[in-house]
């Protein structure tokens, strides 16, 4: 079976792992200050912040944005549903608004249509890894929130890395991700305050500099363990070269589904460059046939992403139905995830183009 995806686990990850083992400290150790800067070193941005998922770092992010009851933020229906559900979280409204039909990330046009005098803040996803138009959004002054997630290594046009323009920016490290320490997140940002803010609520609220008998605020538990953060360091010595090679397997896939009748992840356009997470297809038609002959082939696929609105519980909540955002829910209904990861042979990739092919 060729799988979706796959970590890249050496010595360097089993050595650092052990390592936090033999010292007894597993958690609130030295190693999560040394994995936030290394990685906020990394990106460029000021601050860095590591918590128990990219979830979590959404969620402390939009508190930090000031999103409360009432408030509505604009966001992409294109994305996995944990970007709209800590709006959610936080008594919010998310507002859709339709994505481009070739970065498939929000249209700014859109997003812009979609703002009211309630709108509290604006969260954009960089889908796939491919970086969404911050700089558009930016002009409407109001906090941005960004989804990272699926976008570590990708690039702005004008050479700031995703997640290093200030805004308060998630990244997830579950197992498929660029880097990944098996659960886990950061959140990067430019403010000193939202810095502290976070570090106290990803902590049930305490004070950096309080002993235990004290909370001054509500908070979580969305620590990171030393161990995930030694993972983490690990990994992200390695990042370099697991970017190249995911870059270098989807060249491979792009050169064998050319010219077909798929649409194939846009190119990298105007000086945005990809963070490659995953190699999304869409196909003109029969997605599930095509889905089970992949699997047939030995092959695993999947129905990547749904329409956020569509999903039953959004349906229920707040009213959505089909044909709001028509641009999302064709590339919903016919997106699917191909195997990717790092480790992909070229004849990997040229079985599961000739079965897809095949298979069309
Ligand atoms: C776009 C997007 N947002 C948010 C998340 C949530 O990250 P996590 O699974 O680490 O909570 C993911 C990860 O799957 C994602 O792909």
């Amino acid at each position: 079976m060729i799988p979706l995806a796959q970590p890249v686990l050496g010595e360097a990850e089993e050595q650092a792992v052990l390592e936090v083992l033999r010292s007894g400290q597993l958690s609130l150790g030295p190693r999560l200050e040394a994995f936030e800067r290394a990685f906020a070193g990394r990106l460029g941005a000021r601050h860095a912040s590591a918590v128990s998922s990219g979830t979590a770092a959404l969620h402390l992010a939009l508190r930090a944005a000031g999103v409360g009851p009432g408030d509505e933020v604009v966001t992409s229906p294109f994305s996995f549903v944990a970007s709209a559900n800590a709006i959610v979280y936080q008594g919010a409204t998310p507002v859709f608004a339709d994505i481009d039909p070739v970065t498939l990330n929000v249209d700014p046009d859109a997003a812009a249509a979609a703002i009211t005098g309630r709108t509290r803040a604006l969260l954009p996803v960089h889908i796939f890894g491919y970086p969404a138009d911050v700089p558009a959004l930016e002009r409407h002054g109001l906090p941005i929130v960004e989804d990272a997630c699926e976008a570590l290594g990708a690039v702005h046009a004008d050479g700031t890395q995703v997640g290093a323009r200030g805004h308060p920016a998630a990244f997830g490290f579950y197992a498929n991700k660029q880097l990944t320490t098996g659960e886990g997140g950061m959140l990067t940002m430019g403010s000193a305050e939202h810095k502290e803010r976070v570090d106290s609520e990803r902590n049930q609220g305490r004070a950096p500099d309080m002993g235990w008998l004290d909370h001054d605020r509500l908070g979580f538990n969305y620590r990171l363990t030393d161990i995930a953060c030694a993972l983490g360091m690990a990994q992200l010595q390695r990042l370099d070269d697991m970017l190249a090679a995911r870059a270098r397997v989807a060249g491979w896939y792009r050169e064998a589904l050319a010219g077909g009748e798929l649409g194939l992840p846009c190119e990298d356009a105007d000086g945005d460059v990809r963070g490659w997470f995953v190699f999304v297809v869409q196909v003109p038609r029969e997605r599930d046939r095509v889905i089970r002959a992949l699997r047939e082939r030995g092959i695993q696929s999947k129905p990547y992403l749904p329409a956020i609105h569509l999903l039953s519980f959004y349906r229920e909540r707040f009213g959505h139905r089909d044909g709001e955002f028509p641009v999302c829910e064709d590339v919903a209904a016919r997106s699917v995830a191909l195997p990717f990861f790092p480790a992909m042979a070229a004849g990997q990739v040229a079985q599961v183009a000739e079965a897809l092919l095949t298979a069309l």
